[in-house]
């Protein structure tokens, strides 16, 4: 099944509507957010790349009282007809893995890529479930096989349970429910409880998770950021020219703390800086993303491949912009603003086709600003 990227993805509900009344205030149910929906992904896909080093997934079942997980990968040999209980398999970034998780992400353009964080895919028998539990994410929950039952909380407040290996809510009470049948679609603001139970033998849910970062990890990062930055001299010293006899030597006194509030306060950022940061620290890759170098390529073979084939980014590749400055893995793109409508086009599409009219001084210098990321493994060449 192919999913044109325009397909609108909210049933009556506008974008707009949407943003405003549900995104991180409220659950909502779609019925046939997309129709006739047949999954191009089943249980054997998933069983292949759950064999793989660098694929994270879990097996969860309900056993003797208890939540037990075992984390892959999974040899052939110990995949899970033989289990005599309901389970899930869950994979994680499955749209770093096969082409159409990455292209259902599409549907999904309304909200920015700097919250994107993958889509999960589950696989349970019936009966099959992780628990009552809340995330920290905002999730769609988008039904692509057999049914689930969707249990939601109104709870504030949780109390979990201690003897648990993963996070289950002990006391949750359940609001709402409802069976999601292929094409149906949950959306849950972070820290909503929930609990899917399958209702067949073949469920397969597809999880759009967006992250948000935690204000924590925002300042400890900002502030790594800003030390390795410091513009300071490190030959300043703190100085005393006026230090008068003190009562007692071992005091820290309130003339002393003054003088350090003073020297923290200087710690100064320009926009410029800011921007660096926020552009650097939203396109992290997710740590278990490896980019595999290619071969060497001179950039004259480049520039040739540039015009007759289009250069698509890797699925693990995270490349966003502010106006014209431009962000990838981590990294700052080098790019003269002339080129910046290109590279907006290779952040938004996730690719980009040069026409072959392209004057001979632009090709050269798109060459020039996109082989470092071909060669970097972050971009590779596809028909
Ligand atoms: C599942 O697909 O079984 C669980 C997804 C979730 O609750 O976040
Ligand atoms: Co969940």
């Amino acid at each position: 099944m192919r999913i044109h990227h325009k397909t609108h993805i909210l049933g009556k509900i506008s974008v707009d509507t949407f943003l405003k009344k549900y995104w991180q205030k409220k659950p909502i149910l779609i019925r046939n957010a997309i129709k006739n929906f047949k999954s191009p992904i089943n249980e054997k896909d998933l069983f292949e790349i759950i064999q793989n080093e660098g694929v994270i997934s879990r097996l969860i079942a309900y056993k003797k009282g208890m939540w037990q997980v075992k984390h892959g990968p999974f040899k052939k040999s110990d995949l899970f007809k033989k289990l005599h209980m309901p389970w899930t398999v869950l994979v994680q970034n499955v749209n770093h893995h096969l082409p159409f998780a990455e292209s259902f992400l599409n549907l999904f353009k309304f909200i920015p890529y700097a919250r994107l964080d993958d889509l999960m895919v589950s696989f349970a028998t019936k009966k099959g479930s992780v628990g009552p539990h809340f995330d920290s994410y905002d999730v769609f929950l988008f039904q692509a096989l057999g049914e689930r039952e969707w249990k939601i909380s109104a709870q504030k407040e949780f109390s979990l349970d201690k003897k648990s290996a993963i996070k289950i809510i002990s006391n949750f009470e359940c609001k709402n429910s409802w069976v999601l049948k292929p094409g149906d679609m949950l959306y849950l603001p972070p820290n909503v409880g929930h609990w899917g139970i399958s209702q067949s033998d073949n469920c397969l849910t597809y999880s759009v998770g967006f992250r948000a970062p935690s204000v924590f990890d925002i300042q400890s990062k900002f502030l790594d950021f800003i030390q390795d930055n410091l513009i300071t001299n490190k030959n300043d010293l703190y100085k005393d020219p006026n230090l008068s006899k003190q009562k007692n030597p071992a005091e820290i006194t309130s003339n002393m703390i003054k003088k350090i509030r003073q020297t923290a306060n200087q710690l100064r950022w320009n926009t410029s800086l800011l921007n660096t940061f926020t552009g650097q620290f939203l396109t992290e890759p997710i740590e278990s993303a490896i980019f595999h170098p290619p071969k060497t390529m001179k950039l004259e073979i480049f520039k040739k491949n540039l015009l007759i084939k289009s250069l698509k980014l890797n699925p693990k590749t995270r490349m966003l912009f502010i106006k014209t400055n431009f962000y990838i893995n981590g990294e700052c793109i080098k790019s003269d603003k002339k080129y910046a409508l290109y590279l907006k086009q290779l952040a938004s599409n996730r690719k980009i086709s040069l026409n072959s009219n392209l004057n001979k001084a632009d090709l050269s210098a798109l060459g020039v600003i996109l082989l470092p990321l071909y060669l970097s493994g972050f971009a590779d060449f596809i028909q």
